[in-house]
């Protein structure tokens, strides 16, 4: 490897061109090489705006460029594991994109090709890298919640659910749960320690559907039509082997308030993200309080941590084995709701 990391970006949509392109140019030492996507037009475009050196519109081309150094996975959620496995096979790093895979035999299948070809695979939970997230997973290992046995995740959008690919499963693998559900779940299942699944209750809906509410704005995926047959909303209870649990609230579309939480509560102290308070016991009396930290911009971070895990050969904080026992989650989320029971994983 050179002194500068080369990188090549496999989906060059929404997230790669806001996020994962404006994050790696703040990095130092890192140059941008190359650009995939099954939209020539596009990948032209972002190639020529970005002065990068090639563009293509299959990602085999891209992989097999000695001149690259390490990918970001950006595409829909189908082509996640197709696009890491043959990244790692040609000896790329990797940071995709959540959701890890479709499913967690996909999830499997990509951490065996990290692990055989001795590369990085760092999933995309980009939350766990805001200011507040770094701050309360600090207190939670230095214990100062004490033992975590209950949790709540909650992100509900009102009217948010996005256009395009993501409300077509054969393209996203479902609606909210599994795009911004894992976000969420994933966060809180970190603050938790990372426990080990063992059983999922849950039911999802699709009682709102497609909307043309006027007045509130939406995520546009760069090709804006496309299918719906996901749901729109879902509810879940996870038992976690230590006796911990979580419960989970998820919608694009409800007749609810907006929100978004992590809720962690301990046999010491617990805490919310949003609003940020950590509710406390001093000197016999119940306190809130609320740590003072500036805003950071979390994709800045993540991929710093992408180029220091490359540069360092250290292990990143969201591995390839967390993605995994989130998309079970995500799995027994969407089997449960079929089955109608409760599901052991
Ligand atoms: N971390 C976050 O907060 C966050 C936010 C939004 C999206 N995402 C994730 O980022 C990914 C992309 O989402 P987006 O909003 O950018 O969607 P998008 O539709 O705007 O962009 C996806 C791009 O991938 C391209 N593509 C699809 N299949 C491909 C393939 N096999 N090879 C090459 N290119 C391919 C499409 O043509 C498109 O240009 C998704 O996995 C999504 O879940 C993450």
């Amino acid at each position: 490897m050179g002194e500068k990391i080369r990188i090549g970006l496999i989906g060059a949509g929404n997230i790669c061109q806001n996020a994962h392109i404006p994050a790696y140019l703040k990095q130092e030492d890192v140059e941008l090489v190359a650009v995939c996507d099954i939209n020539e037009k596009r990948a032209n475009e972002v190639k020529e705006k970005y002065g990068m050196r090639y563009a293509f519109t299959d990602f085999h081309d891209l992989v097999n460029l000695p001149d690259v150094d390490a990918v970001s996975v950006c595409t829909w959620n189908n082509s996640h594991a197709a696009a890491t496995i043959a990244a790692l096979k040609a000896g790329k790093h990797v940071l995709c994109e959540k959701p890890m895979a479709m499913n967690p035999e996909e999830a499997e299948a990509m951490i065996k090709a990290a692990e055989d070809s001795k590369r990085i695979l760092q999933i995309g939970f980009v939350n766990r890298f805001k200011a507040e997230s770094k701050l309360l997973k600090e207190f939670a290992e230095k214990g100062r919640f004490g033992d975590i046995y209950f949790a709540k995740a909650t992100y509900e959008r009102r009217r948010g659910t996005p256009t395009g690919w993501f409300t077509n499963r054969s393209k996203s693998g479902g609606g909210p749960v599994i795009d911004i559900g894992v976000h969420i779940i994933d966060l809180t299942w970190y603050l938790m320690g990372r426990p080990r699944p063992v059983s999922v209750t849950a039911a999802v809906y699709d009682r709102i559907g497609d909307y043309s509410t006027k007045g509130v704005s939406r995520w546009h995926a760069f090709d804006p039509d496309d299918a719906f047959d996901t749901e729109d909303s879902a509810c879940a209870f996870i038992r976690f082997e230590n006796g911990a649990c979580m419960q989970v609230s998820v919608s694009w579309a409800l007749n609810n308030k907006e929100s978004m939480n992590s809720e962690i509560f301990g046999s010491k102290a617990g805490a919310s993200l949003s609003p940020f308070v950590i509710y406390d016991e001093q000197e016999n009396y119940l306190v809130n309080s609320t740590p003072v930290v500036d805003k950071e911009d979390p994709f800045y971070n993540e991929i710093k941590e992408f180029i220091t895990c490359i540069r360092e050969g250290k292990a990143p904080t969201a591995t390839g084995q967390d993605g995994f026992q989130i998309q079970r989650i995500l799995n027994g989320i969407y089997q449960s709701a079929k089955l109608g029971r409760e599901v052991v994983l």
